[in-house]
């Protein structure tokens, strides 16, 4: 994705990401000089219309986006959405970086289709790993660049100075005797069940206008607690050992500071019951003052 970035785009180009957006990317942003336009994106999809606009007038190098089980807010674009940016990158003539990382991690039967889907022109560059289904250290991804393929290919040489060919042949080994397939699948029954637990705990102890998201995929939890700085409650539980993100974290606006996002990776055992637990019991004392 980093390579997809630098293919299109230099210091002090803008680039243009929905909002909220993972921090990483946004880090990774500032790193390399580019500026940002955030375009914000709810539950209900992406606001197009400020899109449209971005596009026409603050001249936007490239978008960088991801449509499936996005991180921090869980939240997917729908098919109609997906079809109107690949339809918009080709009629502005403006790349859009898919960042599809969560993809596979379905918690339905079906894997939703990706804005690459929909690109009839080659305007889109769908980028991927297997960081969130196998594991980040293999550092193996890949990426489909549409009309920006050569300018990857010579980009990625500068890069990376060639691939590591044997954890590559061992990974297409891995896929192709089925024990990929089988993984995701074991995942993502796992994480369904993860979500259903998490959401249920929270819903039981928190008050009735806080907001958990549901994802159909992906990761992460994100919570909306009306009128709480979750930044400084986000401190107050890291010094009890319990790390959740606060929205701010996700946006250069203030649009998510009473949001917070959690990882639900992990299967919900006694020890994450008492980390929600105290989580549920500072935010009730903070929504309640
Ligand atoms: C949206 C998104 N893109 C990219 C990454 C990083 O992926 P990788 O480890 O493949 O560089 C993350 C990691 O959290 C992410 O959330």
């Amino acid at each position: 994705m980093l390579i997809a970035l630098e293919s299109v785009s230099q210091a002090g180009d803008v680039i243009a990401v929905s909002s909220p957006c993972y921090s990483g990317l946004l880090d990774i942003l500032a790193t390399i000089g580019r500026a940002v336009i955030e375009i914000p994106s709810t539950e209900t999809g992406m606001d197009l219309v400020q899109l449209e606009s971005a596009l026409i007038t603050q001249k936007v190098k490239a978008c960088l986006f991801t449509a499936n089980h996005q991180n921090p807010t869980g939240h997917s674009l729908g098919n109609e959405q997906k079809q109107a940016i690949a339809e918009l990158a080709s009629k502005y003539q403006v790349p859009i970086i898919e960042d599809d990382v969560f993809r596979e991690l379905s918690h339905q039967r079906t894997i939703p289709l990706p804005i690459k889907y929909y690109d009839l022109q080659g305007w889109v560059i769908w980028c991927s790993s297997v960081s969130k289904t196998l594991a980040p250290g293999l550092r193996i991804g890949w990426c489909v660049a549409g009309r920006f393929t050569d300018k990857f290919i010579r980009q990625r040489q500068a890069r990376t100075l060639g691939v590591n060919q044997p954890i590559q042949l061992a990974l297409a080994r891995y896929i192709a005797k089925g024990y990929y397939a089988t993984h995701i699948n074991k995942v993502n029954r796992a994480l369904r069940t993860n979500s259903d637990q998490y959401i249920a705990f929270l819903h039981a102890h928190l008050p009735t206008h806080a907001d958990v998201y549901a994802p159909s995929g992906g990761l992460v939890l994100w919570l909306t607690l009306p009128a709480v700085d979750t930044q400084t409650l986000a401190d107050e539980l890291s010094e009890k050992g319990v790390y959740v993100k606060a929205g701010a974290q996700f946006s250069s606006t203030r649009l998510c500071n009473d949001c917070l996002r959690i990882n639900m990776g992990n299967l919900a055992s006694s020890a994450i019951y008492v980390q929600l637990k105290q989580l549920c019991k500072l935010a009730r004392k903070r929504m309640n003052t």
